[in-house]
């Protein structure tokens, strides 16, 4: 299965490729975690992309299409994977396609998770992540059973830099302009599902399979 998740900051993009990746058993390619594991090693990408994170806004298609690339050509990919946060840009997505054509795998699926624009907000300023192990909490939806204390491996929660009002509204709006565009990009291609995002995390989930299938 080679799937690109579509979906607005906060749609549960990462929630739910967390799931597919243990029902697939192939791997998450997740560039927002590749860029925020750059920052924090305080490499000369992850000094690049800060800037751009920060602000809420794009790191360069040029950087970003590189990483992929790379990342693509691991041997773990070869089975599948799960692309969440990339393409987010109509360049990001031709280069995929080239990429792919060029391996002669294309995608099979582009998933869109569409959630309101509204509920959006609160999903994000209230995102709680754990240090060690990842696992995501929410202080309003699904709060650890201890106040910043991870409930599956007692790691210390975190609040991601960018998950700040200002900084929300201002991914929200490139959202809109940049990425939602590729909605219509994978519908004119023939591979675009949705699923509304809206509901227990595991009926969406059920959802996403009978849309996606089992391949
Ligand atoms: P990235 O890390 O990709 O962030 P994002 O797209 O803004 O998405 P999020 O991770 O915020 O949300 P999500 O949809 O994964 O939701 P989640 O499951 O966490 O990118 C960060 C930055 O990196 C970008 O702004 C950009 O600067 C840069 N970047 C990354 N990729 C790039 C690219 N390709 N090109 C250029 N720049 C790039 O859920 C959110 C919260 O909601 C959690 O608390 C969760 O518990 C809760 N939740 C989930 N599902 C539900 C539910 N059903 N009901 C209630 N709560 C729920």
């Amino acid at each position: 299965m080679r799937l690109v998740l579509l979906g607005a900051p906060g749609a549960g993009k990462g929630t739910q490729a967390k799931k597919l990746i243990e029902k697939y058993g192939i791997p998450q390619i997740s560039t927002g975690d590749i860029l925020r594991k750059a920052v924090a090693d305080g490499t000369p990408l992850g000094k690049e992309a800060k800037s751009y994170m920060d602000k809420g806004g794009l790191v360069p298609d040029s950087v970003v299409i590189g990483l992929v690339k790379e990342r693509l050509a691991q041997d773990d990919c070869k089975k599948g994977y799960i692309l969440d946060g990339f393409p987010r840009t109509t360049p990001q997505a031709e280069a995929l396609d080239k990429v792919l054509a060029d391996m002669k795998s294309p995608l099979d699926v582009a998933l869109s998770v569409d959630v309101d624009k509204n509920d959006l907000m609160k999903r994000l300023t209230g995102r709680r992540t754990c240090k060690s192990c990842q696992q995501m909490y929410n202080v309003y939806f699904s709060s650890p059973k201890k106040d910043g204390v991870c409930d599956k491996c007692g790691g210390q929660l975190f609040q991601r830099d960018d998950d700040k009002e200002e900084t929300i509204k201002n991914r929200l709006d490139v959202y809109e302009k940049s990425t939602a565009p590729l909605i219509d990009y994978y519908k004119k291609q023939n591979i675009l599902k949705s699923v509304v995002g809206v509901g227990s995390i595991d009926d969406i989930f059920n959802k996403i399979v009978a849309v996606i299938g089992t391949k």
